[in-house]
C-alpha cells in the first residue's frame, strides 16, 4: 500500500485525475469503479476540465458506482444517480449504456438478481481496472459498513447511525435519510486491479489513523472494513494534510 500526502483537496484532486486519465489514455476499453460524496468532488471536476481543454474521451470508458440510496428516484437531488450525473457525465462523452450506476428504486424482491446481474456485468466488461473509493468514519468503502467483510459481494445494507448521522444536513435531519442502500461488496472492490482511496479534511483524520496504523483494528477487520484493503497488492491511498493529521 502506497500512503501520499498532499497539500489539500484540489491536489488529491490532480492525482487522482492523471492516474484515471493515463488508463483512459492507455486502454482500449478503461474499466473504472466510481464513488460518490464530497471527496470525489474535485476530481470529477479535475476529469471534466481534462475533457474540455485536454481531449480526454470517455468514449471508451465503462463505469460501475459503488452504491445507491434505496428508495430515491433517480432525479432526486440527493440520489447517487443525480449526483454522476450532475458531477461528471452531463459534462463529458461517456456512452450512457457504458454507465452502470446501482439502481434504489427496485422491489426488495428483485435486487437479489439484480445484484448478481451487475456483478456479472463487471466480470463481462473484463473486471475493473481502478476502483476509486472514499471511507466514512465508520470505515466504510462504499456502504460496506462494520460487519461486512471481504466475502461481501453487492447486496441491500443497513447503513450505520454515524452513517445516517453524517448525511442527515442534506436531507433535512436524521428521520430524512435513507436507512438502506445497494453497494458493491467489499469482495468486488477487492478484485479491482488497483484500488485508489482518497481522504481530504479533518474529520476523516480519525478514521484514517485507524485505517492505516491501529494494530487492533488490523485483528478484526469486519469492525473497520477499510482494513481490509491491506489484504489488496496494489492500493494507493491520497490524502490532504489534514486527513493525515494524526498520522504517526
Ligand atoms: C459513496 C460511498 C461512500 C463515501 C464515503 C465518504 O458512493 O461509497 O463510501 O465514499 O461515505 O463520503 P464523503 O466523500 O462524502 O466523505
Amino acid at each position: 500500500m502506497h500512503v501520499f500526502i498532499a497539500d489539500g483537496p484540489s491536489e488529491v484532486a490532480s492525482f487522482v485525475a492523471q492516474i484515471i486519465g493515463k488508463t483512459i489514455f492507455d486502454k482500449t476499453l478503461a474499466v473504472l469503479c466510481l464513488p460518490t460524496g464530497s471527496t470525489p468532488i474535485p476530481t470529477y471536476k479535475e476529469l471534466v476540465r481534462m475533457h474540455k481543454e485536454e481531449k480526454l474521451s470517455f468514449a471508451n470508458v465503462v463505469t460501475f458506482n459503488l452504491d445507491e440510496y434505496i428508495g430515491l428516484d433517480k432525479d432526486h437531488k440527493e440520489s447517487y444517480n443525480y449526483f454522476m450525473n450532475h458531477h461528471l457525465y452531463q459534462h463529458v462523452d461517456a456512452k450512457p449504456e457504458n454507465v452502470h450506476i446501482p439502481d434504489g428504486t427496485l422491489p426488495n424482491d428483485k435486487y437479489e438478481e439484480y445484484c448478481s446481474n451487475y456483478e456479472k456485468q463487471i466480470v463481462e466488461a473484463g473486471g475493473l481496472q481502478i476502483a476509486l473509493v472514499g471511507i466514512g468514519r465508520t470505515g466504510h468503502i462504499g456502504f460496506n459498513e462494520p460487519g461486512s467483510t471481504d466475502k461481501d459481494r453487492m447486496r441491500v445494507v443497513h447503513l450505520h447511525d454515524v452513517t445516517i448521522k453524517d448525511a442527515a444536513g442534506s436531507f433535512g435531519g436524521f428521520e430524512g435519510v435513507p436507512k438502506t442502500a445497494v453497494t458493491m461488496g467489499l469482495g468486488t472492490v477487492l478484485d479491482a486491479k488497483h484500488i485508489i482511496l482518497i481522504a481530504t479534511g479533518k474529520n476523516k483524520a480519525e478514521i484514517v489513523k485507524k485505517f492505516l496504523e491501529d494494530e487492533e483494528a488490523r485483528k478484526s477487520p469486519t469492525d473497520c472494513p477499510a482494513v481490509y484493503l491491506h489484504e489488496h497488492e496494489h492500493v494507493t491511498v491520497f490524502l490532504d494534510k489534514d486527513a493525515a493529521s494524526l498520522l504517526e
